[in-house]
C-alpha cells in the first residue's frame, strides 16, 4: 500500500573519513590544476605585455628582461604549490596528521595497559598480604593468652596459712578488672581461701578428689590440662594460684601480670622466680605507698619471648 522503501546507504564511521579525504585531494588538485592555468595564461600575458605592449621596455635586471624574472617568481610559487600538493601532503596531511594521533593513542593504550596490568598484580599482593594478616590474627585470636596473674614480694612470698599475707587495695582492684568477665583458673587451696566464688568470673578448680563438691557453676577438674581445656572459649583464661599450679603453669603461660611488693616476707608458699631469658618484661609502673598501702610495689607485664 504504502509502496517499497528505498533503502537508505548505511556508511560507517571510516568509509565517511575516507569519502572527506578523497574529497578534500581533489580539491587541492583542482586548485593545483586552476593555479597552473592561471600562471599559463600569467607568463604568457606577461611576456605579452613587454614584448607587444612594450610594458617596461627598458626595464632589465643584469642584462635580462623583467618578465623573465616575474615569470621565474610565479613558477617558483607554482612549484611550492605542486610540492606541497604532491609531497608535504603524504607527510604532514590530514591523514599523515591521523597515523600519527593513532601510534600515539595506540603508545598511550599500550602505556595505560601496562599500568592496569602492573596495578592488578600489586592489588593482588596487598589483597594476599591482607588475607594472610587477616588470617594470622585470627589464628593468634584463636589460640588463647593464657595469663598467670600474681602478687609476689621481692622474695617471691605469695601466702602464709593458705591466706594473702598483705592487702592492698590497688591491687584487688586491678585483679579485679583484669579478670572481670573470663575464667580463672587455681588449686583447690586457693578456692577454699576464698569466704565465697568471686563474682562474675568462671571459676575452674583443679583437685586430685574425684568426688570433690563445690556450689554450682564451679568447674571441677583433676588437672591443668583439663582446666585449660574447659577455658578455650576464653581469649584470656587467668591462672590465679596458688603456689602449686603457678608451679605448673610457668611453662606454659603467655603472660605474667605481676604485683611486685616492695618487701619481704615470711612465708609457706612461693612464687617461682620469673627468669628473664624466658620471660621479657613489657610494662612496669611504680606505686608509691600510702595511707591505703603499706607497701611500695609495681605493676610488671612479662610477655614470653
Ligand atoms: N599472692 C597471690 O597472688 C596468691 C594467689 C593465690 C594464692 N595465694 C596463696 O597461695 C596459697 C595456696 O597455694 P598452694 O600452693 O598451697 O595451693 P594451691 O596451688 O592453691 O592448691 C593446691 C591443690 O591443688 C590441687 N592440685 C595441685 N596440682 C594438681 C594436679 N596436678 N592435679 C590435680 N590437682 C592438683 C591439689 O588439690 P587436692 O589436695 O584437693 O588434690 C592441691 O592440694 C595460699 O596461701 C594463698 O593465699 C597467693
Amino acid at each position: 500500500m504504502f509502496g517499497k522503501k528505498k533503502p537508505i546507504p548505511q556508511i560507517d564511521k571510516d568509509q565517511l573519513e575516507l569519502i572527506e579525504n578523497a574529497q578534500r585531494r581533489i580539491k587541492q588538485k583542482k586548485r593545483l590544476y586552476v593555479h597552473f592555468v592561471i600562471f599559463l595564461i600569467g607568463a604568457i600575458f606577461l611576456i605579452l605585455a613587454n614584448t607587444v605592449l612594450g610594458i617596461g621596455k627598458d626595464f632589465k635586471l643584469f642584462g635580462i628582461d623583467w618578465f623573465v624574472f616575474a615569470i621565474l617568481i610565479w613558477l617558483f610559487l607554482f612549484a611550492y604549490h605542486l610540492f606541497n600538493v604532491f609531497i608535504t601532503n603524504k607527510f604532514m596531511g590530514k591523514t599523515w596528521e591521523k597515523q600519527q594521533l593513532d601510534k600515539l593513542v595506540a603508545k598511550q593504550q599500550q602505556r595505560i595497559d601496562k599500568l592496569k596490568g602492573d596495578f592488578i598484580k600489586e592489588e593482588k599482593l596487598i589483597a594476599q598480604s591482607e588475607v594472610y594478616s587477616e588470617s594470622n590474627k585470627k589464628t593468634k585470636k584463636q589460640k588463647p593468652e593464657l595469663t598467670i596473674i600474681v602478687a609476689a614480694a621481692e622474695n617471691n612470698a605469695i601466702g602464709l596459712g593458705n591466706k594473702l599475707i598483705w592487702h592492698l587495695s590497688d591491687d584487688l582492684k586491678r585483679f579485679k578488672s583484669l579478670t572481670n568477665g573470663h575464667h580463672i583458673i587455681m588449686g583447690r587451696k586457693t578456692f577454699e581461701s576464698f569466704p565465697k566464688p568471686l563474682p562474675n568470673r568462671t571459676h575452674v578448680v583443679i583437685t586430685r578428689q574425684k568426688d570433690y563438691k563445690a556450689p554450682e557453676g564451679v568447674i571441677i577438674v583433676h588437672s591443668l590440662e583439663d582446666a585449660i581445656d574447659a577455658s578455650k572459649s576464653d581469649s584470656q583464661p587467668f591462672i590465679i594460684g596458688g603456689g602449686q599450679i603457678y608451679k605448673q603453669a610457668m611453662t606454659i603461660a603467655d603472660k605474667i601480670e605481676l604485683t611486685r611488693v616492695h618487701h619481704d616476707f615470711d612465708a609457706d608458699t612461693f612464687f617461682p622466680e620469673v627468669d628473664n631469658s624466658v620471660w621479657k618484661e613489657t610494662a612496669n609502673v611504680f606505686h608509691k605507698k600510702d595511707g591505703n598501702h603499706d607497701y611500695e610495689f609495681s605493676f610488671l607485664t612479662y610477655e614470653r619471648k
